[in-house]
């Protein structure tokens, strides 16, 4: 049973919507990390997929995070579905928000909003392998093919442009001549899963 001091210590940690559209490995890594460190300084309270059958879902499910779709295809008026997603947030008193492979662009009213504290992950050392159609497998077959010996993981803040805004951290990974986009993503991935909570930590410890 969880005592006094950490129902509060909770209430003071920023609170965290998670946006993604796949796998979500990185989602499940940012929550196991805040539940593994009583004194992390972030709690995921709510997870937005643009898809119902992503597998984002089931993590969130095994970790009793409330979790939703919002899908903009099912919307014919932009509008309704900017100020759903907007009331989504506001119900659930979200903070920050975290990119973690959500494959739609963030509305501008969103990053108006919550300007400053919206971040994303990309799997390379942007601004190269960036922007638009720059996502997946897609980025690590363009960097292969281009010879690169080096690629990594950019994590950044969201401002109106794809993969534009400033830099939080980068972090290097080699690539061998005998990877395969597959490998490298595998190894970009690994990477992912330790960096990206840490940053979201430090993140959300400035008031
Ligand atoms: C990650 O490679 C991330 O960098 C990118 O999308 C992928 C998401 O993977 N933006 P997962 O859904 O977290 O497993």
């Amino acid at each position: 049973m969880r005592n006094v001091v950490d129902v509060l210590k909770d209430k003071q940690k920023r609170r965290v919507a998670i946006f993604a559209s796949g796998a979500g490995s990185n989602a499940e890594a940012i929550i196991k990390f805040s539940l593994e460190h009583p004194d992390s300084t972030f709690r995921v309270v709510l997870i937005i997929s643009n898809l119902a059958t992503a597998k984002v879902h089931q993590v969130a499910e095994r970790f009793g995070i409330n979790n939703i779709t919002i899908n903009d295809k099912e919307y014919t008026d932009s509008q309704e579905y900017i100020q759903v997603l907007l009331q989504e947030l506001s119900n659930s008193n979200i903070d920050v928000i975290v990119l973690a492979g959500y494959l739609r662009k963030v509305p501008a009213e969103l990053v108006e909003k919550y300007d400053g504290r919206i971040l994303n992950i990309h799997p390379a050392l942007l601004p190269k392998y960036g922007g638009k159609g720059m996502y997946g497998m897609h980025v690590h077959k363009a960097v292969i093919e281009s010879g690169e010996d080096e690629s990594g993981i950019t994590i950044h803040i969201v401002n109106s442009e794809y993969d534009k805004g400033k830099h939080l951290k980068q972090v290097r990974v080699n690539v061998l001549p005998t990877d395969t986009p597959e490998v490298l993503a595998s190894r970009i991935l690994a990477v992912e899963h330790s960096e990206y909570p840490l940053v979201i930590n430090e993140f959300c410890s400035y008031k």
